[in-house]
């Protein structure tokens, strides 16, 4: 067994971290670092493990764990490894965006390798330092990978995805109050949002051109998933298309082509991403959904270790959907 400390666990990331390692069996969790709630019970912050667990949060870290996993908001990664020295043994897993670019790559001796194992497996088989993708990041990317690779992406790509309440974090906000959220749907950060950065940098390191990417992130009225539609001009048929997809993915475990037109509550509650294609005349349209919670975070952080440690890849993420 490995042991793993969780810092930032009283968040959402932290809690699908705590429920996905008490299942895994290869790894136990050390600790649980919380900046409000040391000394409490797991259950008084993440109540579904009430009866599941004995831990409590710990205002403490253990710098020998074997791996980290850092469920952060943006900029507190950075500061929490400038401020906290782990042994050289430790391999560090970061959620937030603070490393994920690549001229912010290089930290504390270490260089950190973008943890999407559909496009970057073998370098993160190696890695000491992962950062994991943002959620719209992967449920794009995992849209695009297959057209960026072929060089079929050189022309506009217009992208919208819409993302749960959860996707926001644990503090409430105006947009993430009931009153405000429920009943509603709103966009925000139109072509600006900051995954694009990300995703950009994913689609040209085939050394392809790309074309313009236009993503419309939209506010959903339910608390988890990403349901992501891109489309663009592609002069192929549907059926070559799809052969595109069927090959990148073919040893995907967790990328899923899936025939019939898809809905979110496939992937929610697991580590899948389900992808479909169509074609309108000289328009691909390609559709994505993941869990945000999951593939989009913690559940892609789990695999990331996985395959850092040799693990099966799919160890503690044999999930069921929800459905209904
Ligand atoms: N939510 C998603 O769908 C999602 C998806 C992909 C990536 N991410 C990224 O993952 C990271 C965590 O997201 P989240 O949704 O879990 O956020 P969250 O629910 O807001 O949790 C973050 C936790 O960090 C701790 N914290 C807050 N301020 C801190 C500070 N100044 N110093 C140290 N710890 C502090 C708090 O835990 P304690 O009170 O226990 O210390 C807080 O609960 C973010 O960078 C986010 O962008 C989130």
């Amino acid at each position: 067994m490995i042991k793993a400390g969780i810092i930032g666990g009283s968040g959402y990331t932290g809690g699908e971290l705590i429920r996905l390692l008490l299942n895994h069996a290869e790894t136990e969790i050390d600790f649980v670092f919380s900046t409000t709630r040391a000394g409490k019970p797991i259950a008084s912050a993440h109540q579904d493990l009430l009866g599941l667990t004995d831990l409590g949060f710990t205002g403490q870290i253990n710098p020998d764990v074997d791996v980290v996993f850092l469920c952060l908001g943006h900029g507190n990664s950075m500061k929490f490894l400038s401020e906290n020295t782990f042994a050289t043994k430790t391999k560090i897993i970061d959620l937030s965006n603070d490393f994920r670019l690549r001229e912010n790559a290089a930290f504390g001796g270490n260089h950190f390798v973008y943890g999407l194992p559909e496009l970057n497996k073998e370098h993160i088989k190696n890695a000491m330092t992962i950062a994991n993708p943002g959620c719209f990041a992967t449920a794009i990317q995992l849209a695009l990978l297959p057209l960026a690779k072929d060089g079929l992406l050189d022309n506009e790509v217009h992208i919208n995805a819409m993302t749960g309440s959860t996707g926001a974090g644990i503090k409430p906000s105006e947009t993430s109050h009931f009153s405000w959220r429920n009943n509603n749907i709103s966009w925000y950060k139109p072509f600006t949002h900051q995954h694009l950065g990300e995703i950009g940098e994913s689609l040209k390191s085939f050394g392809n051109q790309i074309g313009k990417l236009l993503f419309l992130p939209n506010r959903g009225n339910f608390t988890r998933g990403i349901l992501a539609t891109a489309y663009t001009q592609f002069e192929g048929s549907l059926e070559e298309a799809r052969k595109i997809y069927d090959d990148f993915y073919s040893t995907s475990l967790f990328t899923h082509f899936s025939d019939e037109p898809i809905h979110l509550k496939q992937v929610v509650n697991t580590n899948n991403c389900h992808i479909h294609l169509h074609k309108h005349e000289d328009v691909l349209l390609i559709t994505s959904a993941i869990d945000n919670l999951l593939k989009g975070a913690s559940g892609q952080a789990v695999q990331n270790m996985n395959l850092m440690f040799g693990f099966d890849e799919g160890e503690g993420l044999k999930l069921k959907a929800g459905v209904f």
